[in-house]
């Protein structure tokens, strides 16, 4: 019996890889733009992490992770987002200690959610996020979604769409619970089980409900924005100044609560505004987080943070046909024939790939016809032909493949005379 690969994930093969490291190279050179330095934490956490990190009534934590015990009977958890780790990895290494303030990074790297996968839904899916801690100022909310909205405009996707909204302090989210539990405890029992649960230990979560997001009551539910206190309110307006400032356009949805416990202030998601999608059309999810990294045993660092998909923002790209990044062609093919001038171009390819020439040969024993049918493939921009009479007179033919012109180099000066045709 043949095994296959496991659901919601994928082999990313040659040939849709080059539109990832394209799309990878792209978002890091923003990032360096920004002066954001990356971080690599672990794929696997200790549980504990994510269920105080990311709450415990959350989906997430409830019913998407991929939580196991390991052979010294410790729970661990498969990361389902990068935030967490950051944030412990931010207390741990005593970040806070840097002189260097905020703190700003950036991270990519394979999240597991036990999701039921669906187009632009994964279980194993690649996050490229930014985090930005031990600031408040709203100068760098308004940075961080500056930076999401770049990498996006950077890959031509011009027509994204940035909603915001604000989730407030502490006060303001007390105040603003209240009023959701006054709102929905009469009809409770037309809810799922689980907002059913929800409505006491997190009554935000029921916005955030994909079974009754179609309940009349979702639709008149008390908006954080009316819950807001002064301070809250002049925050979320300068963020909303500075943005303007920029030229940044955005739209407010005070229904935008997100699906993850850390948020205070500051939330936005970033939305495809075109057509080629089905029922997700959410590209990038962030927001400003207060306490996360008190709970987790720091210091007072409040952050800001997104993270996106690349599987999202692959469709994205299909759907607006910005998916074909130029391919990196291979520079030179040697086709050799016979024994020793097979030999020859085996050394000779290790010379041409030490100064960055990259190339190739045949290794199947193929007829020169079929060699010459390979480069073609490859798309090699120079064929290279040595046979033994070549061999014998010191030279090699070199053919510029696209032009058909061909040109006898010495075998000395091969090596130097491909590096500068690069
Ligand atoms: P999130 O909204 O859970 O936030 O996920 C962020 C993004 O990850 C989504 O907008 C989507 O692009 C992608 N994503 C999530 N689940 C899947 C999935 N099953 N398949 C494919 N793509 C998916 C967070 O993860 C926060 N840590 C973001 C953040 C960083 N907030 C502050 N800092």
């Amino acid at each position: 019996m043949s095994i296959h690969i496991p659901r919601g994930t994928q082999d990313i093969l040659p040939g849709d890889v080059e539109l990832w490291q394209y799309i990878e190279a792209k978002a890091k050179e923003v990032c360096r733009t920004y002066h954001y330095k990356e971080i690599r934490t672990p794929i696997f956490e200790h549980t504990e992490l994510f269920q105080r990190g990311v709450g415990d009534t959350t989906d997430i934590v409830q019913k998407e992770m991929y939580t196991f015990t390991d052979r010294g009977d410790r729970s661990l958890t498969l990361r389902p987002e990068g935030t967490a780790g950051v944030a412990r990895s931010f207390v741990e290494k005593k970040m806070f200690g840097n002189p260097n303030q905020p703190v700003k990074l950036y991270y990519q790297g394979p999240m597991f959610r036990y999701e039921r996968p669906q187009s632009g839904r994964m279980r194993q899916f690649v996050q490229f996020g930014v985090e930005a801690i031990g600031s408040s100022d709203p100068t760098i909310d308004a940075e961080v979604l500056a930076l999401a909205m770049s990498i996006y405009e950077e890959l031509g996707l011009t027509d994204v769409k940035l909603v915001l909204n604000s989730l407030g302090d502490k006060e303001s989210r007390d105040a603003h619970r209240q009023a959701l539990i006054d709102h929905f405890k009469p009809n409770i029992h037309e809810f799922c089980e689980d907002c059913q649960s929800r409505l006491e230990k997190n009554p935000l979560r029921i916005l955030d409900c994909k079974k009754d997001r179609e309940h009349p009551l979702m639709q008149t539910a008390p908006s954080i924005l009316d819950h807001l206190n002064d301070e809250s309110r002049a925050y979320f307006e300068k963020v909303r100044n500075i943005l303007d400032q920029l030229g940044i356009q955005y739209e407010v949805d005070p229904t935008l609560v997100r699906g993850l416990d850390y948020y205070y202030h500051t939330a936005f998601e970033i939305m495809a505004d075109g057509e080629g999608f089905g029922a997700i059309t959410t590209l990038c999810g962030g927001g400003r987080y207060t306490g996360l990294v008190e709970d987790l045993g720091g210091p007072s660092a409040p952050g800001i943070g997104f993270a996106f998909s690349i599987e999202r923002l692959i469709m994205a790209l299909k759907a607006k046909g910005l998916d074909k990044p130029s391919v990196e062609t291979l520079d030179c093919f040697i086709v050799a024939l016979g024994d020793e001038a097979k030999d020859k171009a085996a050394e000779l390819l290790y010379q041409l790939r030490k100064v960055g020439v990259s190339c190739d040969k045949d290794y199947l024993d193929r007829k020169m016809k079929a060699q010459f049918k390979a480069a073609d493939r490859y798309q090699a921009r120079y064929t290279a032909i040595l046979g033994e009479n070549e061999l014998k007179q010191g030279l090699i033919n070199v053919k510029v493949m696209e032009s058909g012109e061909q040109k006898a180099v010495a075998l000395t000066e091969f090596i130097q005379y491909m590096q500068d045709q690069r």
